[in-house]
């Protein structure tokens, strides 16, 4: 049986590189759901025409209608107001509170059994909210967030190492805000911590970038990143479908994980085809957990503004 993504706010910059990605690996058909009908539909079109040169038999298709989501495996919600240089990922909440609002209850009626991957921001909160509007159970609601902001870490060590990415691992827990918490001792080159290859200033400043990564790209491009944040949403779509049991910083909610309750926050998961199936505990030093729970609280008042 031929599985089925749908990709809400598809026709903006995050949605459009998510929906290819999937069409590109031939993870699934693909439905680009947007209020920008028309966008919408040629979008997909120019993506499904893609297929035939690198050989996808994906379908894409799209449109305003959410009949044509019907029974998704998987729903990515990329709606929502972008960044502008100069705003902070949470500047964005009571705007795209009120869009996750008017997204979730067409989420449960036409994907009662989908797994949903929230990427608007501000990430935590966005997640917080669909989870208490749609009343999922916990294990389908995966905020991606850590896989974009572990993938920038990787990308400034293999710089400042000149190695390939590909030996290295990065570990970013916390919410994906300036107070995220990129933890040093986890994160790897060839199974080496970077903690024995890079002084403390080197790793301070590839840290604060990572915080900054969003900003970043922000500034230079005039609005928010998409390449990057697509290509994670849809590497924890692959983990999904494939049923990979791929370890992944996703943002669950928690209940009493890390000593954190009743929020969204990012942790190291164990990604299947049933979503969440299990999160990872690892034990932190004091000052790691103290930067976690810094984070958590910074969630937290996010959530408060929203009322979730
Ligand atoms: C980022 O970090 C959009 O929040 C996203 O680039």
């Amino acid at each position: 049986m031929k599985r089925k993504v749908t990709v809400v706010g598809g026709a903006g910059n995050v949605g459009a590189t998510v929906a290819r990605s999937i069409a590109e690996k031939e993870l699934a058909d693909v439905v680009i759901i947007d209020i920008a009908d028309q966008k919408a539909a040629g979008i997909a079109l120019d993506i499904y025409e893609t297929c035939p040169i690198i050989g996808s038999d994906s379908r894409v298709i799209g449109g305003s209608d959410w009949s044509a989501a019907a029974g998704s495996d998987i729903v990515v919600i990329t709606s929502g107001k972008p960044r502008k240089p100069g705003m902070s990922r949470d500047d964005l909440v009571r705007d795209n509170f009120e869009i996750m609002k008017s997204i979730a209850p067409k989420v449960v009626e036409f994907c009662p059994n989908a797994i949903i991957i929230p990427v608007a921001n501000p990430l935590d909160a966005m997640a917080q909210a669909l989870y208490k509007l749609t009343k999922f159970p916990r294990e389908r609601i995966l905020g991606m967030a850590g896989v974009l902001d572990s993938a920038r870490m990787s990308t400034f060590i293999a710089m400042e190492l000149g190695v390939s990415v590909e030996n290295v691992t990065s570990f970013v827990l916390g919410g994906h805000g300036d107070t995220m918490v990129p933890l040093a001792r986890f994160s790897t080159v060839a199974g080496i911590p970077i903690t024995e290859l890079l002084s403390k200033e080197k790793i301070d400043a590839i840290s604060a970038r990572t915080a900054n990564g969003g900003a970043e790209i922000t500034k230079m491009v005039g609005t928010s990143a998409w390449y990057a944040p697509g290509a994670a949403a849809a590497s924890m779509c692959e983990a999904i479908l494939r049923d990979k049991k791929k370890i992944l910083p996703c943002s669950v909610y928690l209940q009493g994980e890390y000593g954190i309750r009743d929020l969204f926050v990012g942790v190291p998961v164990k990604v299947g085809a049933r979503g969440m199936e299990q999160i990872i505990e690892i034990k932190l030093s004091a000052e790691e957990d103290a930067a976690l729970k810094k984070s958590a609280g910074a969630v937290k008042e996010l959530v408060d503004v929203i009322g979730m």
